[in-house]
């Protein structure tokens, strides 16, 4: 390796090293309030789960996004993946938030489940609790169901 090429390689090393201590002092929200953590507020409302099993599969498949009990990564304190994972929570629980009875419609959660939308694949990797054999979905879906009833789509 030439004298040129190593130079370049640590300098390239040297700018990824900066850029990385820069975001670590980004305060999140200033770019966006979605890249900031929500916490956890209170959990506001008791949810009537049909069964132990559905509750199980629902907080180990969707509550982390869609719920005030989210399990906080170690990476969810490091810059850029913090926004990541915090822009998710945020939009996530905006949409459907199993902790304060926000549009839980079994209709569209189906929907999600059964179109491979929801859980997220960028959180499976790092969750394969979340990753539902194809059994565990319809567990899953006749439970929401169960739970929620059927007709409430569109109704708020
Ligand atoms: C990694 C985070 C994450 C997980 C895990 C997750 N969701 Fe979501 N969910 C989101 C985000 C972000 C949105 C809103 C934007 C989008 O659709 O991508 C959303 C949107 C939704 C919506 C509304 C769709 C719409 O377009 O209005 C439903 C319903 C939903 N999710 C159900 C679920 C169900 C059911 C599970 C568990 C099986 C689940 N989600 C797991 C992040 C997540």
């Amino acid at each position: 390796m030439s004298r040129r090429t190593r130079n370049i390689i640590l300098g390239i090393i040297g700018i990824g090293i900066i850029g990385f201590i820069v975001f670590q002092s980004i305060p999140a929200g200033s770019i966006s309030a979605d890249f900031a953590s929500p916490g956890n507020p209170p959990v506001t409302y008791t949810i009537p789960w049909d069964s132990p099993q559905t509750e199980t599969l629902a907080r180990s498949a969707c509550f982390d996004c869609h719920s005030n009990e989210t399990h906080y990564p170690w990476y969810s304190n490091i810059a850029p993946m913090a926004w990541l994972v915090n822009h998710d929570i945020n939009e996530g629980r905006r949409k459907m938030n199993f902790s304060t009875n926000t549009h839980l419609f079994s209709d569209e959660m189906e929907k999600q489940i059964d179109s491979g939308e929801m859980p997220k694949n960028v959180y499976l990797p790092l969750h394969p609790e979340a990753n539902l054999t194809a059994e565990q979905k319809k567990q899953l879906i006749d439970g929401l169901i169960a739970t929620f009833g059927v007709d409430d789509f569109n109704g708020g």
